[in-house]
């Protein structure tokens, strides 16, 4: 069974508690940081900034995937990737058209990290195919994006699908990391439907052994 890579996302902590929270998951077994960010326009809330990023930065060895729910990503990527963010992933919903959004895959891939581009549960999988050649990584958003403690969408399932066939039929290699909804009982279906990173908010923040509920969701229990 492959390895399956556990990124807690940020979202349900309180911004002055990040630092500890982030500590902890990393003690508890998390492979890497979804950091979520929000800028109240691409959704109606707010979360932090890259000077909060800086912090996290400092109080783990982990690599931070940013996650960018923000209107205009390409303006900011650079202060997020100068403060520590390893992956910076932008929304196709974000771009007019292809021709930009594939402008800023290359834009950002020039700052030295990798690229991720996520798609909400809405947009069919498909408006990826001629774009998936340009990515480190695809984000399936499994909820709308904006708030954790969403139901995790079933759907979803079948754009995990789509994508991990069409990666080998191309030979592509990019990842394919799954966002909202995720706890132990779903996580299993999810991974074997080709997923490669399983993103976990509420369901790791609200377990009161987080350390057990990451390896819940890995697997580990399975194998
Ligand atoms: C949704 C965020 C997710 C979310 C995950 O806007 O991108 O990362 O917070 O949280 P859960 O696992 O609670 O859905
Ligand atoms: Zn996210």
């Amino acid at each position: 069974m492959k390895n399956i890579l556990i990124a807690p996302s940020t979202d349900p902590c309180a911004v002055k508690d990040l630092t500890k929270y982030v500590k902890e998951l990393e003690e508890a077994g998390a492979d890497l940081i979804h950091c979520d960010i929000m800028d109240g326009k691409f959704v109606p809330r707010r979360t932090y900034d890259y000077m909060i990023l800086a912090f996290i930065k400092k109080s783990t060895k982990l690599k931070l995937d940013v996650h960018l729910m923000v209107q205009n990503p390409v303006n900011v990527a650079k202060d997020y990737v100068r403060y520590g963010a390893d992956r910076i992933i932008i929304h196709y919903e974000a771009f007019p058209d292809k021709i930009q959004l594939v402008g800023a895959i290359q834009a950002i891939k020039k700052l030295g990290v990798e690229v991720g581009v996520a798609i909400n549960p809405k947009t069919p999988v498909k408006v990826l195919d001629s774009i998936l050649k340009y990515v480190d990584l695809v984000l399936v958003m499994s909820v709308e994006p904006g708030q954790s403690g969403q139901k995790f969408i079933k759907d979803s399932l079948i754009k995990i699908a789509y994508l991990n066939k069409k990666r080998v039929e191309e030979g592509l290699d990019f990842l394919i990391e799954v966002d909202g909804g995720i706890n132990s009982i779903n996580a299993p279906i999810i991974a074997v439907s080709g997923a490669d990173i399983l993103v976990s908010g509420s369901a790791i923040y609200n377990a009161e052994d987080r350390a057990a509920i990451i390896k819940e969701i890995h697997g580990d229990a399975l194998v």
